[in-house]
Protein backbone atom coordinates (compact mmCIF):
# COMPACT_ATOMS: atom_id res chain seq x y z
CA UNK A 1 0.00 0.00 0.00
CA UNK A 2 1.41 3.33 -0.90
CA UNK A 3 1.22 6.16 1.62
CA UNK A 4 -0.03 8.82 -0.98
CA UNK A 5 -0.08 11.51 1.66
CA UNK A 6 3.35 11.22 2.48
CA UNK A 7 4.19 10.83 -1.16
CA UNK A 8 2.25 14.28 -2.25
CA UNK A 9 4.53 15.84 1.00
CA UNK A 10 7.46 15.11 -1.42
CA UNK A 11 6.28 17.55 -4.18
CA UNK A 12 6.10 21.31 -3.19
CA UNK A 13 3.81 22.27 -6.50
CA UNK A 14 0.95 19.81 -5.16
CA UNK A 15 0.65 22.33 -2.19
CA UNK A 16 0.33 25.52 -4.65
CA UNK A 17 -3.28 27.08 -4.74
CA UNK A 18 -4.12 28.28 -8.59
CA UNK A 19 -6.86 30.59 -8.96
CA UNK A 20 -7.55 31.11 -5.01
CA UNK A 21 -8.08 26.63 -5.25
CA UNK A 22 -5.86 23.98 -4.44
CA UNK A 23 -4.42 22.51 -7.54
CA UNK A 24 -5.68 19.34 -8.23
CA UNK A 25 -2.80 17.81 -11.44
CA UNK A 26 -4.46 15.61 -14.08
CA UNK A 27 -2.07 16.45 -16.56
CA UNK A 28 0.65 14.38 -16.08
CA UNK A 29 0.40 12.52 -19.75
CA UNK A 30 2.13 16.17 -20.93
CA UNK A 31 4.70 16.70 -18.08
CA UNK A 32 4.57 14.88 -14.37
CA UNK A 33 5.47 17.43 -11.67
CA UNK A 34 9.02 17.10 -9.59
CA UNK A 35 10.04 15.70 -6.22
CA UNK A 36 11.58 18.17 -3.92
CA UNK A 37 14.53 14.96 -4.27
CA UNK A 38 14.46 15.81 -7.99
CA UNK A 39 14.56 19.74 -7.54
CA UNK A 40 17.51 19.29 -4.40
CA UNK A 41 19.74 17.38 -7.15
CA UNK A 42 19.77 19.79 -9.86
CA UNK A 43 20.77 22.81 -7.19
CA UNK A 44 23.15 20.70 -5.50
CA UNK A 45 24.98 20.15 -8.52
CA UNK A 46 24.94 24.04 -9.85
CA UNK A 47 25.84 24.90 -6.44
CA UNK A 48 28.77 22.50 -5.19
CA UNK A 49 29.28 20.57 -8.45
CA UNK A 50 29.38 21.94 -11.54
CA UNK A 51 31.52 22.63 -14.40
CA UNK A 52 31.78 20.66 -18.06
CA UNK A 53 31.87 16.79 -18.24
CA UNK A 54 33.92 14.68 -20.51
CA UNK A 55 36.89 17.40 -21.07
CA UNK A 56 38.68 18.33 -17.96
CA UNK A 57 41.44 16.63 -15.31
CA UNK A 58 40.14 18.56 -13.16
CA UNK A 59 38.25 17.75 -9.48
CA UNK A 60 34.87 19.51 -10.76
CA UNK A 61 34.92 17.95 -14.36
CA UNK A 62 36.03 15.04 -12.63
CA UNK A 63 32.89 14.78 -10.23
CA UNK A 64 30.13 15.98 -12.98
CA UNK A 65 31.56 13.24 -15.47
CA UNK A 66 31.01 10.88 -12.64
CA UNK A 67 27.93 11.13 -11.99
CA UNK A 68 26.51 11.55 -15.41
CA UNK A 69 28.10 7.94 -16.32
CA UNK A 70 26.48 6.83 -13.36
CA UNK A 71 23.27 7.60 -13.91
CA UNK A 72 23.67 6.38 -17.79
CA UNK A 73 24.32 2.71 -15.92
CA UNK A 74 21.27 3.74 -13.98
CA UNK A 75 18.86 4.07 -16.72
CA UNK A 76 21.13 0.85 -18.06
CA UNK A 77 19.58 -0.99 -15.30
CA UNK A 78 16.13 0.70 -15.20
CA UNK A 79 15.23 -0.90 -18.53
CA UNK A 80 17.87 -3.31 -18.29
CA UNK A 81 19.65 -2.82 -21.56
CA UNK A 82 23.08 -5.55 -22.07
CA UNK A 83 25.29 -2.71 -22.22
CA UNK A 84 25.81 0.85 -20.76
CA UNK A 85 26.78 2.52 -24.46
CA UNK A 86 23.06 1.42 -25.64
CA UNK A 87 21.97 4.50 -23.57
CA UNK A 88 22.24 7.37 -25.71
CA UNK A 89 21.82 10.87 -23.92
CA UNK A 90 19.29 13.10 -25.75
CA UNK A 91 16.73 15.86 -25.16
CA UNK A 92 13.24 13.71 -24.89
CA UNK A 93 11.43 11.39 -26.91
CA UNK A 94 11.11 13.52 -30.10
CA UNK A 95 14.50 14.05 -30.25
CA UNK A 96 15.14 10.35 -30.04
CA UNK A 97 12.92 9.15 -32.50
CA UNK A 98 14.48 12.30 -34.74
CA UNK A 99 17.72 10.67 -34.52
CA UNK A 100 16.93 7.38 -34.85
CA UNK A 101 14.97 8.58 -38.60
CA UNK A 102 17.79 10.76 -39.47
CA UNK A 103 20.83 8.24 -38.75
CA UNK A 104 19.22 4.99 -39.21
CA UNK A 105 16.54 6.23 -41.48
CA UNK A 106 19.18 7.56 -44.07
CA UNK A 107 21.08 4.82 -43.76
CA UNK A 108 19.17 1.86 -44.21
CA UNK A 109 15.45 2.72 -45.64
CA UNK A 110 15.39 3.14 -49.19
CA UNK A 111 12.84 3.93 -52.45
CA UNK A 112 9.96 1.56 -51.98
CA UNK A 113 10.95 0.13 -48.84
CA UNK A 114 7.99 0.77 -46.34
CA UNK A 115 8.10 1.61 -42.83
CA UNK A 116 4.78 0.84 -40.14
CA UNK A 117 3.15 3.45 -37.51
CA UNK A 118 -0.71 2.54 -35.81
CA UNK A 119 -3.27 5.05 -35.93
CA UNK A 120 -2.92 6.57 -32.38
CA UNK A 121 0.27 7.69 -32.74
CA UNK A 122 1.36 11.13 -31.80
CA UNK A 123 3.09 13.45 -34.14
CA UNK A 124 6.31 12.97 -32.58
CA UNK A 125 6.34 9.73 -34.23
CA UNK A 126 4.49 10.29 -37.60
CA UNK A 127 6.32 13.42 -38.68
CA UNK A 128 9.80 12.31 -39.13
CA UNK A 129 8.91 9.34 -41.16
CA UNK A 130 6.46 11.22 -43.21
CA UNK A 131 9.93 13.87 -43.68
CA UNK A 132 12.34 10.38 -44.46
CA UNK A 133 9.39 8.80 -46.94
CA UNK A 134 9.01 12.25 -49.12
CA UNK A 135 13.35 12.39 -49.37
CA UNK A 136 13.99 8.69 -49.66
CA UNK A 137 10.19 8.01 -51.71
CA UNK A 138 10.04 5.17 -49.28
CA UNK A 139 6.09 4.36 -48.09
CA UNK A 140 4.96 5.11 -44.50
CA UNK A 141 1.33 2.39 -44.27
CA UNK A 142 -0.56 2.82 -40.72
CA UNK A 143 -2.01 -0.03 -38.72
CA UNK A 144 -6.06 1.48 -38.20
CA UNK A 145 -7.87 2.05 -35.18
CA UNK A 146 -10.89 0.39 -34.15
CA UNK A 147 -13.43 1.73 -32.34
CA UNK A 148 -12.70 1.27 -28.64
CA UNK A 149 -8.90 2.64 -29.54
CA UNK A 150 -6.88 -0.35 -30.08
CA UNK A 151 -5.03 -2.11 -33.12
CA UNK A 152 -5.80 -5.42 -34.26
CA UNK A 153 -3.05 -8.02 -35.11
CA UNK A 154 -4.42 -9.43 -37.77
CA UNK A 155 -3.90 -5.92 -39.67
CA UNK A 156 -0.69 -6.00 -38.37
CA UNK A 157 0.13 -9.33 -39.92
CA UNK A 158 -0.84 -7.82 -43.29
CA UNK A 159 0.61 -4.49 -42.87
CA UNK A 160 4.06 -5.43 -41.77
CA UNK A 161 5.57 -8.03 -44.36
CA UNK A 162 9.37 -8.45 -46.15
CA UNK A 163 9.08 -4.84 -47.59
CA UNK A 164 8.68 -3.28 -44.28
CA UNK A 165 12.09 -1.67 -42.55
CA UNK A 166 11.06 -0.25 -39.89
CA UNK A 167 8.06 -0.94 -37.29
CA UNK A 168 7.60 2.29 -35.00
CA UNK A 169 4.83 2.45 -32.61
CA UNK A 170 4.12 3.46 -29.04
CA UNK A 171 3.29 1.45 -26.14
CA UNK A 172 0.92 3.34 -24.73
CA UNK A 173 -1.54 5.75 -26.33
CA UNK A 174 -1.08 9.55 -25.07
CA UNK A 175 -4.41 10.60 -26.12
CA UNK A 176 -6.47 7.26 -25.69
CA UNK A 177 -4.45 5.26 -23.07
CA UNK A 178 -4.28 1.88 -25.03
CA UNK A 179 -1.78 -0.55 -23.93
CA UNK A 180 -0.49 -2.02 -27.25
CA UNK A 181 0.51 -5.60 -27.50
CA UNK A 182 3.90 -4.89 -28.08
CA UNK A 183 5.19 -8.25 -28.29
CA UNK A 184 3.27 -9.38 -30.81
CA UNK A 185 4.15 -6.81 -32.31
CA UNK A 186 7.67 -6.87 -32.27
CA UNK A 187 7.60 -10.70 -33.01
CA UNK A 188 5.40 -10.38 -36.07
CA UNK A 189 8.44 -7.46 -37.20
CA UNK A 190 11.26 -9.39 -36.55
CA UNK A 191 9.46 -12.35 -38.81
CA UNK A 192 9.26 -10.12 -41.78
CA UNK A 193 13.24 -9.27 -41.11
CA UNK A 194 11.90 -5.51 -39.40
CA UNK A 195 13.69 -3.17 -36.70
CA UNK A 196 11.20 -2.05 -34.24
CA UNK A 197 11.40 1.15 -32.54
CA UNK A 198 8.89 1.35 -29.56
CA UNK A 199 7.63 5.03 -28.12
CA UNK A 200 7.51 4.32 -24.35
CA UNK A 201 7.10 7.98 -23.88
CA UNK A 202 3.77 6.95 -21.81
CA UNK A 203 4.39 3.69 -20.44
CA UNK A 204 8.19 3.98 -18.43
CA UNK A 205 7.01 6.34 -15.59
CA UNK A 206 3.72 3.54 -15.30
CA UNK A 207 5.28 -0.04 -15.43
CA UNK A 208 8.46 -2.22 -16.06
CA UNK A 209 10.34 -1.92 -18.95
CA UNK A 210 12.47 -4.80 -20.33
CA UNK A 211 14.15 -4.22 -23.28
CA UNK A 212 15.84 -7.36 -23.65
CA UNK A 213 13.26 -9.53 -22.37
CA UNK A 214 11.00 -7.06 -25.32
CA UNK A 215 14.19 -7.93 -28.19
CA UNK A 216 13.22 -4.38 -29.71
CA UNK A 217 15.90 -2.40 -31.29
CA UNK A 218 14.93 0.65 -30.24
CA UNK A 219 13.12 2.62 -27.39
CA UNK A 220 12.45 6.43 -26.70
CA UNK A 221 10.99 8.13 -23.96
CA UNK A 222 11.89 11.46 -21.83
CA UNK A 223 12.51 12.46 -18.61
CA UNK A 224 10.12 15.11 -17.75
CA UNK A 225 7.60 12.28 -18.02
CA UNK A 226 8.97 10.50 -15.51
CA UNK A 227 9.00 13.33 -12.84
CA UNK A 228 12.85 14.23 -14.21
CA UNK A 229 14.09 17.41 -15.92
CA UNK A 230 13.04 19.18 -18.99
CA UNK A 231 14.95 18.67 -21.95
CA UNK A 232 16.53 15.36 -21.28
CA UNK A 233 15.20 12.02 -22.78
CA UNK A 234 16.71 8.32 -24.11
CA UNK A 235 17.68 6.69 -26.87
CA UNK A 236 17.91 2.83 -26.14
CA UNK A 237 19.25 0.87 -29.26
CA UNK A 238 21.09 -2.27 -29.44
CA UNK A 239 24.48 -2.04 -29.97
CA UNK A 240 25.02 -3.92 -33.34
CA UNK A 241 22.69 -1.17 -35.32
CA UNK A 242 24.15 1.96 -33.33
CA UNK A 243 27.33 0.67 -34.57
CA UNK A 244 25.91 0.52 -37.59
CA UNK A 245 24.16 3.99 -37.70
CA UNK A 246 26.12 6.86 -38.60
CA UNK A 247 26.40 10.08 -36.13
CA UNK A 248 23.31 12.24 -35.57
CA UNK A 249 24.86 15.88 -35.36
CA UNK A 250 28.68 16.93 -35.48
CA UNK A 251 30.73 18.94 -32.94
CA UNK A 252 32.69 18.32 -29.73
CA UNK A 253 32.85 14.88 -27.72
CA UNK A 254 31.49 12.85 -31.05
CA UNK A 255 34.80 12.52 -32.63
CA UNK A 256 37.98 11.01 -31.73
CA UNK A 257 40.49 13.03 -33.76
CA UNK A 258 39.67 16.05 -36.22
CA UNK A 259 41.88 17.30 -39.07
CA UNK A 260 41.11 18.63 -42.08
CA UNK A 261 42.00 15.31 -44.27
CA UNK A 262 39.06 13.74 -42.14
CA UNK A 263 36.94 12.81 -38.65
CA UNK A 264 37.16 10.19 -36.66
CA UNK A 265 33.63 9.42 -34.91
CA UNK A 266 33.65 8.32 -31.27
CA UNK A 267 32.72 4.88 -29.93
CA UNK A 268 29.21 4.64 -28.60
CA UNK A 269 27.80 6.24 -26.57
CA UNK A 270 29.40 9.47 -27.21
CA UNK A 271 29.30 9.23 -31.19
CA UNK A 272 25.47 10.44 -30.57
CA UNK A 273 26.23 13.08 -28.39
CA UNK A 274 27.39 16.08 -29.46
CA UNK A 275 28.27 18.95 -27.99
CA UNK A 276 27.72 20.00 -23.97
CA UNK A 277 24.86 17.80 -22.74
CA UNK A 278 21.92 18.85 -20.21
CA UNK A 279 24.39 17.68 -17.49
CA UNK A 280 22.53 18.69 -14.31
CA UNK A 281 19.61 17.45 -15.90
CA UNK A 282 20.75 14.08 -16.79
CA UNK A 283 22.13 14.02 -13.24
CA UNK A 284 18.58 14.64 -11.39
CA UNK A 285 17.17 12.26 -13.60
CA UNK A 286 19.12 9.75 -12.36
CA UNK A 287 17.69 11.43 -8.89
CA UNK A 288 14.00 10.99 -10.30
CA UNK A 289 14.65 7.34 -11.54
CA UNK A 290 15.67 6.42 -8.17
CA UNK A 291 12.99 7.93 -6.26
CA UNK A 292 10.37 5.46 -8.54
CA UNK A 293 12.37 2.58 -7.26
CA UNK A 294 12.22 3.71 -3.86
CA UNK A 295 8.73 3.66 -4.21
CA UNK A 296 8.60 0.70 -6.76
CA UNK A 297 6.79 0.00 -10.00
CA UNK A 298 4.69 -2.54 -9.11
CA UNK A 299 3.49 -0.20 -6.39
CA UNK A 300 2.89 2.44 -8.70
CA UNK A 301 1.38 0.00 -11.54
CA UNK A 302 -1.10 -1.11 -8.82
CA UNK A 303 -2.28 1.82 -7.57
CA UNK A 304 -2.65 4.11 -10.87
CA UNK A 305 -4.34 0.64 -12.40
CA UNK A 306 -7.22 1.47 -9.05
CA UNK A 307 -7.71 4.66 -9.70
CA UNK A 308 -8.01 4.44 -13.15
CA UNK A 309 -10.84 2.14 -12.90
CA UNK A 310 -12.09 4.17 -9.81
CA UNK A 311 -12.23 7.63 -12.55
CA UNK A 312 -13.73 5.70 -15.37
CA UNK A 313 -16.38 4.24 -13.12
CA UNK A 314 -17.28 8.17 -11.95
CA UNK A 315 -16.81 10.05 -15.14
CA UNK A 316 -18.98 7.23 -17.10
CA UNK A 317 -21.89 7.80 -14.73
CA UNK A 318 -21.80 11.57 -15.46
CA UNK A 319 -24.81 11.73 -18.17
CA UNK A 320 -23.80 13.15 -21.55
CA UNK A 321 -20.14 12.28 -20.97
CA UNK A 322 -18.61 9.91 -23.47
CA UNK A 323 -14.78 8.22 -23.16
CA UNK A 324 -12.44 7.85 -26.21
CA UNK A 325 -10.75 4.65 -25.55
CA UNK A 326 -12.11 1.56 -24.31
CA UNK A 327 -9.31 -1.22 -24.13
CA UNK A 328 -8.80 -3.58 -22.49
CA UNK A 329 -5.46 -2.73 -21.50
CA UNK A 330 -5.27 0.50 -20.56
CA UNK A 331 -3.19 2.89 -18.89
CA UNK A 332 -3.35 6.28 -16.90
CA UNK A 333 -5.73 8.37 -19.27
CA UNK A 334 -8.99 9.03 -19.70
CA UNK A 335 -9.86 11.33 -23.08
CA UNK A 336 -13.99 12.15 -22.99
CA UNK A 337 -16.26 14.54 -24.37
CA UNK A 338 -19.59 16.15 -23.40
CA UNK A 339 -22.20 15.91 -25.69
CA UNK A 340 -22.20 19.62 -27.61
CA UNK A 341 -19.91 21.08 -25.77
CA UNK A 342 -16.11 22.36 -27.25
CA UNK A 343 -13.58 20.57 -25.47
CA UNK A 344 -11.73 23.64 -24.52
CA UNK A 345 -14.66 25.03 -22.66
CA UNK A 346 -14.56 22.63 -20.24
CA UNK A 347 -10.90 22.69 -19.58
CA UNK A 348 -11.29 26.55 -19.33
CA UNK A 349 -13.77 26.09 -16.31
CA UNK A 350 -12.10 23.14 -15.16
CA UNK A 351 -8.73 25.52 -14.51
CA UNK A 352 -11.19 27.83 -12.67
CA UNK A 353 -12.04 25.55 -10.20
CA UNK A 354 -7.90 25.01 -10.24
CA UNK A 355 -8.38 21.61 -12.01
CA UNK A 356 -5.25 21.18 -14.50
CA UNK A 357 -6.38 18.61 -17.96
CA UNK A 358 -5.26 18.53 -20.75
CA UNK A 359 -7.67 19.69 -23.95
CA UNK A 360 -7.33 19.50 -27.89
CA UNK A 361 -6.11 17.02 -30.15
CA UNK A 362 -2.68 15.87 -28.32
CA UNK A 363 -0.74 15.92 -30.96
CA UNK A 364 -2.47 13.28 -32.25
CA UNK A 365 -4.76 14.69 -34.75
CA UNK A 366 -4.99 11.30 -36.71
CA UNK A 367 -6.93 9.94 -33.71
CA UNK A 368 -9.41 12.74 -33.70
CA UNK A 369 -9.91 12.24 -37.20
CA UNK A 370 -10.49 8.72 -36.68
CA UNK A 371 -13.12 9.46 -34.24
CA UNK A 372 -14.23 12.32 -35.95
CA UNK A 373 -13.88 14.65 -33.54
CA UNK A 374 -11.87 18.22 -33.11
CA UNK A 375 -10.28 17.17 -29.99
CA UNK A 376 -10.74 15.63 -26.41
CA UNK A 377 -10.65 16.80 -22.69
CA UNK A 378 -7.62 14.65 -21.53
CA UNK A 379 -6.94 13.61 -17.66
CA UNK A 380 -3.82 11.81 -17.14
CA UNK A 381 -3.12 10.52 -14.06
CA UNK A 382 0.36 9.83 -11.67
CA UNK A 383 0.63 7.94 -8.04
CA UNK A 384 0.47 11.34 -6.40
CA UNK A 385 -3.13 11.75 -7.05
CA UNK A 386 -5.99 10.53 -4.91
CA UNK A 387 -10.04 9.51 -5.77
CA UNK A 388 -10.63 12.72 -3.78
CA UNK A 389 -8.88 14.39 -6.51
CA UNK A 390 -11.13 12.12 -8.72
CA UNK A 391 -14.24 13.46 -7.12
CA UNK A 392 -13.53 16.87 -7.71
CA UNK A 393 -12.95 16.48 -11.42
CA UNK A 394 -15.91 14.74 -11.80
CA UNK A 395 -17.69 17.45 -9.93
CA UNK A 396 -15.83 19.84 -11.79
CA UNK A 397 -17.38 18.29 -15.05
CA UNK A 398 -20.88 18.18 -13.35
CA UNK A 399 -20.73 21.86 -12.52
CA UNK A 400 -18.78 23.23 -15.96
CA UNK A 401 -21.97 21.13 -17.93
CA UNK A 402 -24.43 23.11 -16.30
CA UNK A 403 -22.85 26.28 -16.75
CA UNK A 404 -22.06 25.01 -20.71
CA UNK A 405 -25.65 23.95 -21.60
N1 LIG B 1 2.99 14.30 -25.61
C1 LIG B 1 2.54 15.03 -24.48
C2 LIG B 1 1.06 14.87 -24.23
O1 LIG B 1 0.50 13.88 -24.59
C3 LIG B 1 2.97 16.43 -24.50
O2 LIG B 1 0.45 15.74 -23.67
Amino acid sequence: MLDIQKIRADFPILNEKIRGKQLVYLDNGASTQKPKAVIDAETFYYEHQYANIHRGVHYLSQIGTDLYEQVRRQIQAFINAKHEHEIIYTKGTTNSTNLVAYTFGRKFIQEGDEIVVTEMEHHSNIVPWQILCEEKKCILKVIPLQQDGTIRIDDAEKIITPKTKLVSFTYVSNALGTVNPIKELITIAHKNGAKVLVDAAQAIQHFTIDVQALDVDFLVFSGHKLYGPTGTGILYGKEDILNEMPPFEGGGDMIKTVSFKGTEFNDLPFKFEAGTPHIAGCIALGTAIEYIQNIGLENIYQYETELLAYATQKLSAIDGLTIYGNAQQKSSVISFLLDGIHPYDVGVLLDNQGIAIRTGHHCAQPVMDFYGIVGTCRATLAFYNTKEEIDMLADGIVRAKKMLQ
